[in-house]
This record gives C-alpha cells, sequence and structure tokens, in this order.
C-alpha cells in the first residue's frame, strides 16, 4: 500500500476512479448511494477541487486507488460553513469555525475496509495542514461516527434539521 498526498490537479486526474470508489463505499447503510446520483456528486467534487486549499490523501494499491480522504481550510460564506455556524452556540462557533479545517470526504474501498488504510488516510490529510482545528459532519447513523469518536473527534452539535452529527477535532 502507498500513501500519497495530492494537490488539486492530480486528484484532478483520478476523478473516474474516486467517484466509482466513493460510490461502492456509500452503497451501504445509512446513504444508500446508487451509480445515478454520480453526475451530482462529480459536480460537487469539482467544486471542491476548485476550493484554495484543496488536498487529498489517496492510498494505492498496486497503482490503483483504494481509499481518499479530501479536505480544504473552511471559509465564513460558503454554504456548509453558514449552515453549520447557524446551528452551533456563538462561543462554539467562534472557537471551532474561525480557522477549521474542513475533512469533506472520506471513502475505502469496502474491499479494503478494515486494514487501516482509512486511519492512515485521516492521519495523513490532518497532519497536512497547519490549522489548529478540524470539522466534519457525519450521519448519525454512519459506522464512521464510531470511527471518529475514536479518534479524538468531539460531537459539537446537531445539524439543524438534519441526522448529521457536527464534530470537530484540536489538531495541536
Ligand atoms: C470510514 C472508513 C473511511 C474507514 O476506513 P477503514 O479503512 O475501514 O478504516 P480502518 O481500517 O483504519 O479502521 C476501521 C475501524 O473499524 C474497525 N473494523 C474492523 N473490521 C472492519 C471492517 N470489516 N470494516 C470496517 N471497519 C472495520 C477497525 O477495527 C477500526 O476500528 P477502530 O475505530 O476501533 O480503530 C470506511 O469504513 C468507509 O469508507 N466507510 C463508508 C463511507 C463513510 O462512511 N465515510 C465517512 C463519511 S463521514
Amino acid at each position: 500500500m502507498e500513501f500519497r498526498l495530492l494537490d488539486p490537479g492530480a486528484t484532478r486526474a483520478l476523478t473516474g476512479v474516486l467517484l466509482a470508489l466513493w460510490q461502492r463505499a456509500f452503497a451501504g447503510p445509512p446513504y444508500f448511494v446508487e451509480p445515478g446520483d454520480l453526475p451530482r456528486v462529480r459536480g460537487l467534487f469539482r467544486r471542491h477541487l476548485a476550493t484554495p486549499g484543496f488536498r487529498a490523501a489517496v492510498a494505492f494499491h498496486r497503482g490503483v486507488p483504494v481509499g481518499f480522504a479530501y479536505g480544504f481550510p473552511r471559509r465564513p460564506g460558503e454554504p456548509w460553513t453558514e449552515e453549520v455556524a447557524a446551528s452551533l452556540p456563538p462561543e462554539l462557533r467562534e472557537r471551532w469555525l474561525r480557522e477549521a479545517f474542513g475533512f469533506v470526504e472520506f471513502a475505502v474501498d469496502p474491499a479494503y475496509q478494515g486494514l487501516g488504510v482509512g486511519s492512515t488516510l485521516h492521519d495523513r490529510l490532518l497532519a497536512s495542514t497547519d490549522r489548529p482545528r478540524a470539522v466534519l459532519t457525519v450521519h448519525a447513523h454512519a459506522p464512521a461516527l464510531r470511527f471518529y469518536l475514536h479518534r479524538g473527534w468531539r460531537r459539537l452539535g446537531w445539524l439543524k434539521g438534519a441526522a448529521y452529527w457536527i464534530l470537530g477535532k484540536e489538531l495541536r
């Protein structure tokens, strides 16, 4: 297994294979993502690639991507940040959203899950930012919630009107 930190250009070149593995990883509960969802997700992926500070950690097995995590510094004004801000009390909003690194997407091909690939991707991506804190949202029924809580993330609040927890992690 080889782990690489990629810039937007190198990540863009892998778009097809990354989205296909993302779909396989999210095919089960609670997401039930289908191949038909991919055009919408491709648009979102393209927007994320264009966000300043984007970087991805990608795991390769025999040269083929089998897992990835990506993120970028969160900024006021973007829809996700505003939605999270509106769900947090002022003191948490100020502390967690100012200078936060967004841990945005995370998927390991089901055939490679449970082998430590996700843990290494998670650690490599977070080690690549100099932001002091990281934030993410995760579905309340996703197995990944346990993964995050075992790795120092804590619940900051509940995303208003959605079945998602807002999690934060101190990076220093
Ligand atoms: C979350 C995810 C990226 C983790 O990747 P991974 O390579 O399986 O992670 P690891 O192998 O490093 O660790 C998996 C954890 O599950 C446990 N595990 C054991 N067997 C497992 C299996 N067959 N499948 C998944 N996890 C297993 C591991 O012991 C570890 O537990 P820990 O938290 O107590 O250390 C991966 O499960 C995934 O793609 N899930 C679907 C998509 C998703 O939910 N993404 C996150 C959205 S916020």
